[in-house]
Order: C-alpha cells, then structure tokens, then sequence
C-alpha cells in the first residue's frame, strides 16, 4: 500500500546538519508514492548538494528566486507561484531557527521563504520540521517564533531528542525519516476523531503457573496497535493497553504495558473515566490458574504430573459496557470477537451478551500474527463486511466507522 499515491510534496530543505535525513525522508516520500519537488537554500547546498536530491527525487531541484527554467510546466519565470500551486503540502525539513524566524515576519528574499509566503494558505499546508542545537531551540526567541507560526496556521513537527552533532544532548534534533514520514502520513488522514480519548485493548494475557511458566494465547496485538495509530492519525488522545507483545508503540500514542488479565483490568479503570470511546481487542484469557506458585514448579521424578486449576478471569470488556458511562451513552463500547466457524451468529450472540453497541467479529486463526485480517461489524442495524486487506486499512475504515456511528447518537 503506498500511502501518499498522489500527493505532491514540496519538500524545502533550509541550513542545518540534518540535511542529510531530507535525502532519506525524500526517498521515502517518493516510495510511498508521493511527486517530491525538492527547494534548497543557500545554507542547505553548504550541507547537502542538489544532485543528491534530484537523483533521489527524479526532479531537478530549484534554489533560486531568479532561476527562469520551466516550473511546473510553465515558463514565466516565477518558480515561487509556479511551485506552490500544484503542491498538496509545503514541508520544510529541517527548518532551522534562522528560517523559522524569517518565515514568521514574512520575509521572502530567496525562493523557499517566498514559496511559504506566495502558496495559497487555505489550500497548502505548510509543515515545519524544526533541527537545531538544543539552546537555539529552547531560546526563548525561537520557541515565541514556534508558537507565533502556529498561530499563523503553520504545522510545526515535534523535535527529537538526545545526542546532538555539536556533541550536546538534549531536544532539539530534527526527527528522523521514518517519524517524519509517519507524521504527514497522519497529517494526511481525515481528523474524523478529534476530541475524541480513546481506550484500546490490544495483544493477549499472560496467566502465571509459576515465576517461570505461564498461559498465553496466539494474539500478536497486530490489530490493535493498527487501531491506535489509525485513532491517533484520526486525532484521537490515544492510550493503549498492551498485553505482552514485541510491537513498537505507534507514535503519539500512550501505552501502558500489562502482563495478566486482572492487570489489564486495573490499568483499564485507571483510565476509563477520561476515555470516549474504548476498544477492546485483547485476548483476554479466559481462565487463569487458581495458584501462581512462588518458586519454580520443580519434576520430582516421581513422573507425577502437576495438576491445575483454573478460576475464571474478569471480563473487561462486559464489566465496562456494564458501568454507568457506557450506559448513558458518554462510553463508546466496542468489542472484538474472535470465533473459529458461524462468524456472524457467533459475533451477534456476541454483542448482546456483552452489551455493546458496536462488535467486530474476525476468524482467530485467519488472523493471529498476520499483517491482513477482514472484519464483520455488526450492530442494532445489521452486519457491514470490511473485505480482506492490511490491518492498518481495516483499522482506519473501523476508525471512520466508530466515527460515524459517534456523531449519529
Ligand atoms: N474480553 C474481555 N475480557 C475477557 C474476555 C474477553 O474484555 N475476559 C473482550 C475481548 O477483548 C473482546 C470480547 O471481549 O473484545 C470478546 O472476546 P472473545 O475472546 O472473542 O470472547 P469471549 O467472551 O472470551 O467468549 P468465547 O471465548 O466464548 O468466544
């Protein structure tokens, strides 16, 4: 899936040692499918040199004001206009405080300052990614400036922080392509969650026999971490709610890391008063051993087995949809099923019993530990088959769904 198939880019690259992630975020635009029109300064030709640029992103690259080549097919001689018009959104990465500074007073005495300036504001979106050393950035002349261009309707990215060029550590790197790359794929999707503070449940349990062993289940968490970026792009405040998994923490988002059921449970109380909306695609285990021994069970030749017994686990997800903010409607409760076979009697037996208003049924074992799944949602109305697809696509197609079934309440 390339997520920036159509989007024309002008990517301006202002003085700075981060330059030379442009080439990479550059290269990754392009990947992605994105045209990239790559713009220098004069400062950023000192750190990286254009015929990078252009074999990457198979365009020539334009520097000056006064450069009279045909932009964008047309040939008056006016790059910055030419330039601006057909662009879906101007990112400067890195800006460096001294642009950033000239972009807030409006000055436009070389070609990237007098694009920002002459592109059409309600129709090109300007995104800065801001790279400096960690002084310059906390300085409170550069921070004013941050706060002036946000009001004046720029996007400014966050910066990254830690070991800096110059040999200092703090905030203030540019982020690095692949957050980049991240932050205008979400730019991109529609805000259809804004407002919104979402709880995900997402990955299996972990039930303890001893410090050693334990009962899990084959959920890779896949999906719902898929949920939370899609909500987060979306707009939502996002916290998730992990069982034990290997995935990266989709950017944004605040994860809050649980091992066993009853510990999914607390962490999901804590936060379940602030939330809108909760999603709960854990697989929560069913049972947990009644006993979790202190030490390490041991073999003790006798060739006698251990014997376990099992006490029922809390179920989140109906104890939620049970309380008094699901049901007045201030909650909105959606549960995941996982079923084997009769997916759709299985999934609408499913929903009432929960008490939930929207279920999203899946077949377990078409889906554990796979990038793809397809989904069933099924509600008062009836059942709306999503068809087999990346579960980043489901996940935004069920984020846009939960997001309409929001505003019809
Ligand atoms: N769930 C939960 N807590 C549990 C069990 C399930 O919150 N202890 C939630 C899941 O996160 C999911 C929904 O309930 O959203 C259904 O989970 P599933 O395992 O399919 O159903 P079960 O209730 O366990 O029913 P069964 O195993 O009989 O199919």
């Amino acid at each position: 899936m390339q997520e920036l198939a159509g989007k024309h880019i002008v990517l301006g690259l202002s003085g700075g040692i981060a330059c030379y992630k442009a080439a990479e975020l550059c290269r990754a635009l392009v990947k992605q499918g994105a045209t990239v029109q790559v713009v220098m300064t004069e400062a950023a030709e000192h750190f990286i040199t254009a015929t990078t640029l252009q074999a990457l992103s198979g365009r020539p690259v334009f520097t000056s004001q006064w450069d009279g080549r045909s932009a964008s097919g047309v040939d008056n001689a006016m790059p910055h206009i030419n330039l601006s018009r057909e662009a879906d959104a101007v990112v400067v990465a890195p800006a460096s405080a001294d642009f950033m500074a000239k972009l807030l007073h409006g000055r436009a005495d070389d070609l990237l300052s007098l694009l920002c300036l002459a592109r059409p504001i309600d129709r090109v979106p300007l995104i800065l990614a801001p790279a400096m050393n960690r002084e310059m950035w906390a300085h409170p002349a550069t921070q004013r400036n941050v706060a002036q261009l946000k009001a004046d309707g720029a996007h400014v990215l966050d910066v990254g922080q830690g070991d800096q060029a110059c040999g200092e550590t703090g905030d203030g790197r540019m982020l690095e392509p692949e957050e980049l790359l991240g932050d205008l794929i979400a730019f991109f999707q529609p805000k259809v969650l804004a407002g919104q503070r979402l709880l995900i449940t997402a990955g299996p349990t972990f039930e303890a026999i001893d410090p050693v062993r334990g009962i899990t289940n084959r959920s890779s968490g896949k999906m719902g971490f898929a949920i939370a970026q899609a909500a987060r792009e979306a707009g939502a405040e996002v916290t998730l709610v992990a069982g034990p998994v290997a995935l990266a923490t989709p950017r944004g988002v605040r994860r809050v890391d649980v091992m066993s059921a009853e510990q999914m449970l607390q962490a999901v109380w804590a936060d379940v008063g602030q939330a809108t909306v909760l999603v709960a695609t854990a697989a929560v285990a069913d049972w947990r051993p009644a006993q979790a021994a202190d030490q390490k069970i041991k073999k003790d030749g006798s060739g006698v087995v251990p014997a376990l017994a099992f006490v029922e686990n809390p179920d989140i997800l109906a104890t939620v949809a049970a309380s008094e903010r699901a049901r007045s409607g201030e909650l909105y409760c959606v549960g995941f099923a996982a079923e084997s076979h009769d997916l759709l009697a299985h999934a609408q037996a499913k929903r009432v019993r929960k008490g939930v208003p929207l279920l999203v049924g899946n077949i377990g074992p078409e889906t554990f530990g796979r990038d793809d799944n397809a989904l069933l949602l099924i509600d008062e109305q009836g059942s709306v088959e999503l068809p087999r697809a990346s579960k980043l696509a489901l996940a935004r197609q069920l984020v846009g769904a939960i997001a309409s079934r929001l505003v019809a309440r």
